[in-house]
C-alpha cells in the first residue's frame, strides 16, 4: 500500500498545481490512496465545495482540515460528505467528523484529523486525550491508521509521535507550510514526519504575499493578508506499507 500525503494546499494556484501533480505522482509511484490537507485551498483560508470536488477529481481520497476549517461558509453545505474530515478535538456537537474509515485495496484505512493547542488560538479539547477515545471507538474496524496532526509547535507534534508509537501507523504534521527533514520510523512501528509542507506559491511567506507579510512584521499594523502570486511548489510525502507483514517500510519526501 502506498499512501500519498499532500500538505496544506494554499490558494487557487496551489489547487491548480495539485491538479497537475497528484495524477503525475499517482501514476509514477503507483499510489493507492491520497490524503490532502485543504484548509487553505480557497483564497488561503478555508475550502469551497467547488475546490473540494476538484481535489477529489484529481485523485484525493480524503481532505483533512485545520484551524481554517470554517474560513469559507460554503463548508457547511458539504461538511457531511464522507471524504472531508475536520479536527476531531473540536467541542462536542460541532458539525462534521474528525475521522473517517476508507476502503482501499481490500484494506480499511482510518484517517484521523487533530489540531494542536500550543500557539494555535483555537479552543479545542486536548488532542492527547481525544486520540485515545477515537482509537477505542474504531478498535477492530480498520487495518491501517493515519493521523494528520495540524499543529504549530514542533514539540507538540514530536510528543504526539512518541505518544502514539505502535498505536497509529502513520503520523504526519501539517500547518507550518514548511517541510521538515525529520521523517523516521519510530521503533519500527510508526511512520512520522513533523510537517509535510505546503503546495502553494513558492516565492512567498508560507503562501502569502511577501510585501504584505513584511509590512505586518515591520509595522505591527493589521494589514490584510494577500495570497502570493507566481509559480507553485508541491510538498508531499509517500508512505509505503508492506501489506503482508503490515509494517511501515519507507517514507519518501517529495518536492515538485
Ligand atoms: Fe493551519
Ligand atoms: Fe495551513
Amino acid at each position: 500500500m502506498k499512501i500519498l500525503v499532500i500538505g496544506d494546499i494554499v490558494g487557487e494556484s496551489g489547487v491548480e498545481k495539485a491538479k497537475i501533480v497528484i495524477p503525475q505522482i499517482k501514476k509514477e509511484e503507483n499510489i493507492d490512496f491520497v490524503i490532502v490537507n485543504g484548509e487553505n485551498s480557497a483564497g488561503g483560508m478555508g475550502i469551497t465545495e467547488k475546490i473540494f470536488k476538484q481535489l477529489l477529481n484529481c485523485g484525493a481520497n480524503v481532505v483533512t482540515m485545520g484551524n481554517h476549517t470554517w474560513g469559507k461558509k460554503d463548508i457547511f453545505s458539504f461538511i457531511d460528505e464522507p471524504q472531508i474530515i475536520r479536527p476531531a478535538n473540536y467541542p462536542k456537537g460541532v458539525v462534521g467528523k474528525g475521522y473517517g474509515i476508507y476502503e482501499c485495496k481490500n484494506k480499511k484505512i482510518a484517517v484521523i484529523n487533530l489540531i494542536g493547542r500550543t500557539d494555535m488560538n483555537v479552543l479545542s479539547e486536548n488532542p492527547f486525550i481525544k486520540i485515545n477515545e477515537i482509537l477505542e471507538e474504531i478498535k477492530g474496524k480498520y487495518d491501517y491508521s493515519v493521523l494528520d496532526f495540524h499543529a504549530e509547535a514542533t514539540a507538540e507534534k514530536i510528543a504526539m509521535g512518541h505518544y502514539l508509537t505502535g498505536r497509529v501507523d502513520i503520523i504526519f504534521g501539517t500547518h507550518t507550510h514548511v517541510q521538515t527533514a525529520d521523517e523516521r520510523i519510530l521503533e519500527n512501528k510508526t511512520a512520522y514526519i513533523t510537517d509535510v509542507g505546503m503546495t502553494g506559491p513558492e516565492k512567498s511567506v508560507i503562501g502569502m504575499d511577501i510585501g504584505v507579510s513584511l509590512k505586518r512584521f515591520e509595522t505591527t499594523l493589521p494589514e490584510k493578508y494577500k495570497l502570493a502570486g507566481g509559480d507553485c511548489i508541491c510538498n508531499a510525502c509517500i508512505f509505503e506499507i508492506n501489506d503482508e507483514k503490515r509494517t511501515i517500510m519507507k517514507i519518501t519526501r517529495i518536492t515538485r
